[in-house]
């Protein structure tokens, strides 16, 4: 395991059998931790950037089996914030010093490109970098976006494994999830992928194919969560995916892109109090505090048990930076680009 671990930290590839066995170790995970740290400290710092989430519409047309937002659940009360209220978040994120803003929803087809393009200019207007995180659209509709000052997209593959993909996301395209990354990257995004560890039916080896995809479609953003079953999905009887195995498919994705962003997630949180320590310690720098409105957040149920719900978006970020300090890291005081991005836009 050094071995594999040594070539890793020289040369940032790694084959499929070495990052299967680098998953399937049962001893040395510390060491991948500490390897990924080390790697993570000489390519993007001590810092951490800071992302304001804005959770803007848990409407979704689509039917993910291990989502709580999927359209059939109907136990959920669903809410759209509007225009005007979004940009008076994204104004108060301003104030408390965020550099960026992520807007994400559900697939929600009321925000269409005239009504996006409005709260994506207005955001722009308080000097904040944007992220979109607003699920697959049409090419014209990313290049409306971006024309309109959008930096940045998020839309995770989820899993590589295109039978597994396409059994939890009835009626959606691996092919098509894949073209909407190709249309972002051709556009000039910096962009943001992911996928979800220990759904029912994973394997080790697809979790490798995963992070094998995100070094191929060249990536400039990873976000790792594991897997937690919601009570109205599906897949509410299923057993939550492991934290473990989270941290090390986020480890190994350091490794093998050094210079990209790679938040602490969420869920990581979810699972253990000390999820998003312990993923800043193991290769992560970026957070995502929430600064949705407190009224909101309990209806964005991705899954069960948010740690995030419940506060108001001063106590969210006031955590975060408790959080960042109390392991001696730094709050990133720039928008944070992801400096791979910056290499090939040859802006550094
Ligand atoms: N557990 C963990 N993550 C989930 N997501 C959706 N449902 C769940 C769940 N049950 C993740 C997906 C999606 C992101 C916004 O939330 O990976 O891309
Ligand atoms: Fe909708 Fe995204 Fe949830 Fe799927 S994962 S149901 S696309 S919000």
């Amino acid at each position: 395991m050094r071995d594999i671990l040594e070539k890793a930290i020289e040369t940032h590839s790694l084959n499929k059998t070495e990052i299967i066995g680098l998953l399937n170790s049962r001893t040395d995970a510390g060491d991948l931790f500490a390897a990924a740290d080390l790697v993570r400290r000489k390519f993007v710092g001590a810092d951490v950037h800071l992302r304001g989430l804005i959770e803007f519409s848990n409407i979704c047309k689509n039917n993910c089996l291990y989502c709580g937002l999927r359209r059939d659940n109907k136990a959920l009360e669903r809410y759209r914030i509007d225009k005007n209220t979004i940009l008076a978040l994204a104004k108060h994120a301003k104030s408390m010093g965020l550099k960026t803003v992520v807007l994400q929803s559900g697939e929600d087809v009321y925000f269409d490109i005239p009504k996006m393009t409005e709260i994506i200019a207005g955001i722009k207007s308080f000097g904040l970098a944007l992220t979109l995180s607003t699920g697959e659209k049409s090419f014209r509709e990313y290049e409306a976006y971006r024309k309109a000052g959008a930096d940045r997209f998020l839309i995770r593959i989820e899993t590589t494994d295109k039978k597994l993909y396409e059994e939890n996301d009835p009626g959606m395209s691996w092919e098509r999830r894949v073209q909407c990354m190709r249309d972002l990257k051709k556009l000039g995004y910096e962009l943001g992928s992911g996928c979800l560890v220990g759904l029912p039916g994973q394997t080790t080896e697809s979790l490798a194919d995963d992070i094998l995809f995100f070094k191929d479609m060249s990536c400039d953003m990873i976000g790792i969560g594991p897997f937690i079953p919601h009570p109205q999905t599906p897949l509410k009887n299923a057993a939550a995916g492991s934290l473990e195995t989270a941290l090390k498919v986020m480890a190994i994705t350091r490794l093998l892109l050094p210079d990209i962003n790679i938040p602490a997630t969420t869920a990581m949180e979810t699972l253990a109090p000390d999820g998003q320590i312990r993923a800043l310690q193991a290769g992560a720098n970026v957070i995502m505090p929430n600064i949705t409105l407190t009224q909101f957040r309990q209806y964005y149920q991705l899954y069960p048990g948010k740690t995030t719900t419940g506060y108001t978006p001063d106590q969210s970020l006031q955590k975060v930076r408790d959080k960042i300090a109390s392991i001696g890291r730094t709050i990133g005081q720039d928008a944070g680009q992801s400096k791979k991005w910056l290499k090939e836009h040859n802006n550094q």
